[in-house]
């Protein structure tokens, strides 16, 4: 780890307090030009550090930049083997992942980020990505343990972890619209684009990526007019730390599911979450429109319907709007 990036860990530990120039460099084996200069590297990235004579340093209680550090305070035993990179921006952090898979990165790297200037999508969409308010992660994982058709299971899980987290920081109700965007008042505020590279001579699966994108505030400038009648955010207003906070939250719950072993453990929580089970949906599927309820969910996440005319059919893909929830 660099100096400074001791140091803003050190900062985050004891964040809205002041810690002496003296303190610092005697903790970390450093000098006290040292500690000034990685000070005023941290000042030019954008943190809020007040400097006063005879007190030391303070980060700002609000200050709200995603950092390594920031995230590593918040996370538990089952992420903390995580190994975070976090960036000011990327084109999309599943491809910073993919790349990295490339090169033989092992499973527990996860690329975050504050803003995209080429986040995807399902059906080759973009993904809104402003900078200073959203949480664009993706994580690399290597499962053995999960054979192609469950693989599924692991954008169900990433929903299940992002309803808890949301819920545990906002205190709102998080619902989850088949089969991988997360809904709060009726507004979507997460979607879930998850990547998997198959071997090519015995097409094993190699890696998946698992890319999560949190509107946690409402962007600056709003959210652009196409989206903006459905799109929301998990926090009315901007406070300290709370995206490393809300970022590293969603990590310990996904990984608790991830490595409990059985895919199963948050299948309950998914139904009980699922805004369209028991509903009556409209289903759009090659530009035709057709009404059915929702009456369940087979074990590789499919969602079962039934038609108007009593047929019953396993959807794999496709669009599902929910009749009385803006979609
Ligand atoms: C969707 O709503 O259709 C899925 C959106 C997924 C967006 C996330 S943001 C992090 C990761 N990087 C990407 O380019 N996409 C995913």
């Amino acid at each position: 780890m660099s100096t400074k990036d001791t140091v803003l860990e050190l900062f985050e530990k004891n964040r809205g307090f002041f810690v002496s120039g003296e303190r610092i460099a005697s903790e970390l084996g450093i000098s006290r030009t040292a500690v000034w200069k990685a000070v005023k590297k941290l000042q030019c990235e954008g943190y809020e550090i007040e400097a006063i004579t005879n007190r030391g340093y303070c980060l700002a209680k609000s200050s709200d930049i995603l950092s390594v550090q920031g995230i590593r305070n918040y996370l538990d035993e089952n992420a903390a083997s995580l190994r975070p990179e976090v960036f000011v921006t990327v084109d999309s952090t599943n491809n910073v992942c993919m790349k990295k898979a490339g090169q033989g990165e092992d499973e527990g790297y996860a690329a975050i980020a504050g803003a995209q200037t080429k986040g995807r999508g399902r059906r080759g969409r973009g993904f809104f990505s402003p900078a200073d308010t959203g949480i664009y992660m993706s994580i690399l994982l290597r499962p053995d343990a999960y054979p192609g058709t469950q693989v599924l299971r692991l954008t169900t899980m990433a929903a299940v972890a992002v309803c808890e987290a949301t819920e545990k920081l906002s205190g709102k109700t998080a619902g989850i619209k088949w089969v991988n965007d997360v809904y709060i008042g009726g507004k979507k505020v997460c979607g879930i684009l998850s990547e998997a590279s198959y071997a090519l001579e015995d097409g094993r699966l190699d890696c998946v990526v698992v890319g999560i994108g949190i509107n946690a505030y409402k962007p600056k400038g709003g959210f652009p007019r196409e989206i903006s009648a459905r799109a929301g955010c998990v926090f009315d207003h901007q406070s300290a730390g709370k995206r490393n906070q809300l970022a590293a939250e969603v990590l310990n719950r996904f990984m608790a599911y991830y490595r409990s072993g059985s895919t199963d453990d948050h299948f309950e929580a998914y139904r009980q979450r699922s805004l369209v089970l028991g509903k009556d949906i409209e289903i759009s599927k090659n530009d035709v429109v057709r009404k059915a309820r929702a009456t369940g969910l087979d074990e590789d996440c499919g969602l079962i319907v039934r038609y108007e005319d009593g047929s019953e059919a396993v959807l794999k893909s496709g669009e599902v709007s929910i009749v009385g929830i803006e979609n």
